[in-house]
Order: structure tokens, then C-alpha cells, then sequence
């Protein structure tokens, strides 16, 4: 299977992005275009988009399926959120000198999950951050959700941090993150065509 791969740019794909969040059922609290324009506007990030046709309609017309958005984050992060994020992730990552990449928000859609978008989106993602020089990717999940901590596995991450809550072990927190090699394309499984969305 060939996907297809649409990169946004910033406020297109905000948009784009909290419409499809309205398929989502898992997160209470959905990301709104504003929250992501927002949170990228000054920094380097990625937004990806996988499209699919639907099932069954002779048109052949393409859907969004999936998305992911990475971004970087740095030391001297301003932002509250990320700054608490950089702290939590001292001694488990180091920033000195180093490109990090954060993998921020991504799903797929019900229907199309198990067919491999998301590792398409992420090993895209990975080729852009080694041509943007990012060393290492970071993404943080809670131990509660294990399709996610599953699928991280296969896409190879590396537990990095543990971190207990102090009365409901479903809401520790857990830090893994991705070396980024050169030679890491060369594990990558899913072909691909990217386009620029409009
Ligand atoms: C997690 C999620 C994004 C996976 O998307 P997807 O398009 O179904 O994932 P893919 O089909 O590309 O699968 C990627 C890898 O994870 C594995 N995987 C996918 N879902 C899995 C599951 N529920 N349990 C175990 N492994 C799973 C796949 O087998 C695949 O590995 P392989 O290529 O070695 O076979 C999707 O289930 C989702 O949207 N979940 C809710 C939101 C969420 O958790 N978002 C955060 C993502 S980090």
C-alpha cells in the first residue's frame, strides 16, 4: 500500500485539524485551531495529514485519515506547558547543543485504524527532522493508554522516563523518545508520496 501524505502549513492545517479531532472519541479535551496556532507559531514544527478513500464510494474521493503534528522544543522554553515539560525531562534527555523534536498531538480515524497511517505519518515526520538536523524525538503518554504505548513500541521508542501519579497509577506518566540517525530511513517500512496542501 502506497499512502498518501499531505503537509499544511501552519493555519490550513490548525483548521483542518480540529475539524478532524471531532472524529476522536478518546481525549476529553480536543485541540482547537487557536491552541495550535497558538503553540506553532513561532517555533519549527510539522503538521502531516494521511488521506484514504472512504470505503465503498465508487467516486474514489479522499478523506483525511490521520495526523500528527511535531514541533521543537528548547531549553529556554517560555511557554508554561513546555516549560514544564523541558524540566520533567531533565536527566532523561539532554538539550546542550541538541535539536529535540516533540511529538505533540496525532490519531487515526476508527475506520482506518490498523492500516498503517500513522507509521506513515511518523516515518515521514522522522525523514523531515533529519533534514532539519533534530537529533531526537520526544513524546510523553500516559501509562493508561495502551494502544498508544503499543503503538510506540513498534514505531520504536525508547521508555526514557517513569513517572509515578501519586494516588492512580493509570495517570503515571511515561517519557520515550527516538535517536535519529541517519541510517534510520533505512528501516522504514511504508512507501509514500507527499504533497503540499493548498
Ligand atoms: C494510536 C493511533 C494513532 C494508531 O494509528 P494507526 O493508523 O491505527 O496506526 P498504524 O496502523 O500506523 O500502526 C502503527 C504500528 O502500531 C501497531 N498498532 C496499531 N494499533 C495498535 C494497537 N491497538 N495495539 C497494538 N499495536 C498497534 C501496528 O501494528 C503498527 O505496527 P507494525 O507496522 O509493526 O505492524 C490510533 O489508534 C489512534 O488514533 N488512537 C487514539 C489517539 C491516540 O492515541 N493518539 C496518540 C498517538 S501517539
Amino acid at each position: 500500500m502506497e499512502y498518501l501524505i499531505k503537509q499544511y502549513a501552519l493555519e490550513p492545517g490548525a483548521w483542518e485539524i480540529q475539524y478532524i479531532e471531532e472524529y476522536f472519541g478518546e481525549f476529553p479535551r480536543r485541540k482547537t485551531a487557536d491552541e495550535i496556532i497558538t503553540r506553532l507559531r513561532d517555533r519549527e514544527s510539522l503538521i502531516l495529514m494521511a488521506e484514504a478513500p472512504l470505503p465503498d464510494d465508487p467516486t474514489g474521493a479522499l478523506v483525511p485519515v490521520s495526523y500528527k503534528i511535531v514541533h521543537e522544543i528548547r531549553s529556554d522554553e517560555s511557554v508554561p506547558k513546555l516549560r514544564d515539560l523541558v524540566s520533567r525531562l531533565h536527566g532523561s534527555v539532554r538539550f546542550d547543543d541538541r535539536r529535540i523534536l516533540y511529538s505533540w498531538i496525532g490519531g487515526t480515524r476508527r475506520d482506518w485504524r490498523g492500516q498503517g497511517h500513522f507509521r506513515a505519518l511518523t516515518e515521514e515526520s522522522e525523514v523531515w527532522a533529519m533534514g532539519a538536523g533534530f537529533e531526537e524525538v520526544v513524546v510523553k503518554v500516559k501509562n493508561r493508554y495502551y494502544d498508544m504505548r503499543a503503538v510506540l513500541a513498534s514505531l520504536q521508542f525508547n521508555v526514557v522516563k517513569h513517572e509515578p501519579h501519586p494516588k492512580d497509577t493509570n495517570e503515571s506518566k511515561i517519557y520515550l523518545s527516538k535517536l535519529l540517525p541517519a541510517e534510520i530511513a533505512r528501516g522504514h517500512r511504508s512507501i509514500r508520496t507527499v504533497v503540499y496542501a493548498e
